[in-house]
């Protein structure tokens, strides 16, 4: 379904979840203009209408255990990677938990919200923005950059879409079908940053640090002079060489 403007795709489909007849799995909402889109970490996800895209998946992954929600964050960080990957090439990468990078820009990120029933997953809404047309970014939104900032070329949101769709349905099937691991190696190798000794903070500690992996369930795992430590979104700031 496609909304010309609505507050967030996400809030939106949540509020259909929880007030009409079943919903199927993989609806897509895509609005023109989210106006008020929300990102990680409580921000706001700005994006200039018409240029960008700005959508929600519903996912049922009731075949996940809560405890391994983050397989549903590969599943779909990979399947924006992957359709995106023949238009950038190798400059790509998948900033842990589930930024989309190009260098060391923002492309786009991901606000995934799952919806628990005991132990398991119910329903998932992926939201996904990701910056295609938009030329121009307000110098609030950091190192952000777009596709057409890259190629100097503007792309068919609904093209792109449903490449990325596809994608992650492709990626979802085979985490349904128990290749599990298949998807946590392949989520490793787009890593960015992986292997590298590079500069993060963490409570008020400034340390030189190399990322080496990310557990089952979704931590950070990175070499520490004082050892291995594990980090959660909330404890770890990437800092700029
Ligand atoms: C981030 O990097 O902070 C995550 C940004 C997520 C933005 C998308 S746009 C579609 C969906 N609806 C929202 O309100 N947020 C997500």
């Amino acid at each position: 379904m496609s909304l010309k403007e609505v507050d967030s795709t996400n809030n939106f489909l949540k509020n259909i979840l929880s007030n009409s007849k079943p919903v199927p799995e993989g609806t897509v909402i895509m609005a023109e203009d989210q106006f008020a889109g929300r990102g990680q970490r409580e921000n706001v996800w700005y994006a200039e209408p018409g240029k960008n895209l700005t959508f929600s998946i519903l996912l049922k992954p009731n075949f996940v255990d809560a405890r391994m929600q983050f397989d549903v964050t590969r599943v779909a960080s990979l399947g924006v990677y992957d359709a995106l990957s023949p238009l950038l090439g190798n400059q790509l990468s998948i900033k842990w938990p589930n930024d989309i990078y190009y260098g060391d820009k923002k492309l786009g990120g991901m606000l995934i919200e799952n919806i628990l029933q005991g132990s398991q997953i119910k329903n998932s809404v992926v939201g996904i923005g990701l910056n295609v047309n938009q030329n121009n970014f307000p110098d609030t939104a950091g190192n952000a950059t777009s596709v057409t900032q890259i190629l100097h070329k503007d792309y068919e949101l609904k093209n792109l879409l449903a490449e990325i769709c596809n994608h992650i349905e492709r990626y979802y099937l085979s985490l349904k079908a128990g290749s599990v691991d298949f998807v946590r190696n392949t989520y490793l190798s787009r890593l960015y940053r992986l292997n590298e000794a590079k500069r993060y903070e963490s409570n008020g500690e400034v340390f030189t640090g190399t990322i080496r992996g990310v557990t089952d369930n979704g931590l950070l795992i990175i070499d520490h002079a004082d050892g291995q430590k594990h980090f959660s979104l909330k404890e770890l700031v990437f800092l700029k060489d």
